[in-house]
């Protein structure tokens, strides 16, 4: 459905985007996931026919996005920057003046209007002048105003970004919601735990380049170190750190506090218990052995920190 083939993109000496090839299969929800200054923007930008990219193709729905935008375009959805919208408008105002502007029948805006509105959560908010919006509300719009002509496509550049916590959930609950109804959806993220939550897959970016680009569930098991938190039942000395540092797969041991120790460990999760058992036969009575932060996160780390 989505289909970006050796893509490049660079502002003067700035690679933003770096032979950037990705496929995004129907009815999948991918996160675009990186840093600040990833490339992710202009990407979707480049998607979406608001810039030109320096080579390579975007291609929606089999169709190339600068050859024939208006094709390519025409079952796409997007919201790249949070939109303004005239403040003394009403939703069903603005999304009245968007649908002729788009072409629709009253008739078709009348009911998609209401549609729309249910799907973003604003029915309550119809007739009230955007002028009095949260941001999150004014999101949830744009979201809404992405849908009105009923696109196959959903494109967001960082949906929640600027919100505050509680905008966050909302517009989070809107994009699980759209998910189940079987939109193809990409958008683009800087939250590792937002595209965990929310999207099947990642495709992961840095410098313009895709670093990994897979199944959520997948990515964790690529993590070659965990962190394992091993805590001891009584105060664990300073010359056991670096007797358990010498164990096998074992990359590094930092002190939590008196008790704890956290082990950077490569080793396999199979291996685990051999690390147990030499920490054991160092002569720390373990108490608790256990695995901390999510595994997705020490690979975000990894893939980001080698690509710097
Ligand atoms: N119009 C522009 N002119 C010059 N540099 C730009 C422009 N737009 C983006 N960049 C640069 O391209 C890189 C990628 O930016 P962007 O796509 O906005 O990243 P992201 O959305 O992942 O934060 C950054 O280094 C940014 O400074
Ligand atoms: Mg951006």
């Amino acid at each position: 459905m989505i289909e970006l083939q050796q893509l490049n993109k660079s502002f003067g000496p700035i690679k933003a985007v770096d032979d950037l090839t990705l496929k995004v299969e129907k009815g999948t929800t991918v996160g675009f996931l990186g840093p600040n200054g990833a490339g992710k923007t202009t990407t979707i930008k480049i998607l979406t026919n608001l810039i030109g990219a320096t080579s390579g193709r975007a291609l929606l729905n089999e169709v190339d996005v600068v050859q024939d935008p208006k094709m390519a375009l025409a079952h796409v959805g997007a919201v790249v920057e949070t939109p303004e919208f005239y403040p003394f408008l009403t939703p069903v105002e603005t999304l009245s003046y968007l649908g002729r502007i788009r072409g629709m029948s009253p008739q078709d805006i009348s009911n998609r209007t209401n549609e729309v509105l249910q799907q973003v959560k604003m029915e309550q908010w119809r007739s009230t002048r955007i002028g009095k919006f949260s941001k999150g509300m004014k999101q949830r719009l744009a979201i809404g105003q992405a849908l009105l002509h009923e696109p196959e496509i959903l494109i967001l550049d960082e949906p929640t970004s600027g919100l505050d916590p509680r905008g966050m959930v909302e517009v989070r609950e809107i994009i699980n919601h759209l998910k189940k109804e079987h939109y193809t959806i990409f958008m683009s993220s800087h939250l590792l735990g937002e595209v965990e939550e929310t999207c099947d897959k990642a495709a992961l970016i840095d410098h313009g380049k895709l670093l990994v680009y897979d199944d959520i569930d997948s990515l964790g098991k690529l993590t070659k170190v965990m962190k394992l938190e091993v805590v001891g039942s009584s105060a664990i000395a300073d010359s056991v750190i670096g007797r358990i540092s010498a164990l096998p797969s074992v990359v590094r041991v930092a002190r939590a506090n008196q008790q704890t120790l956290v082990v950077d460990y490569e080793g396999s999760v199979e291996s685990r218990g051999d690390l147990l058992k030499g920490v054991q036969a160092i002569g720390v009575n373990v108490v608790s052995f256990s695995p901390v932060g999510l595994p997705l996160e020490a690979l975000y780390m990894d893939l980001v920190k080698e690509s710097r």
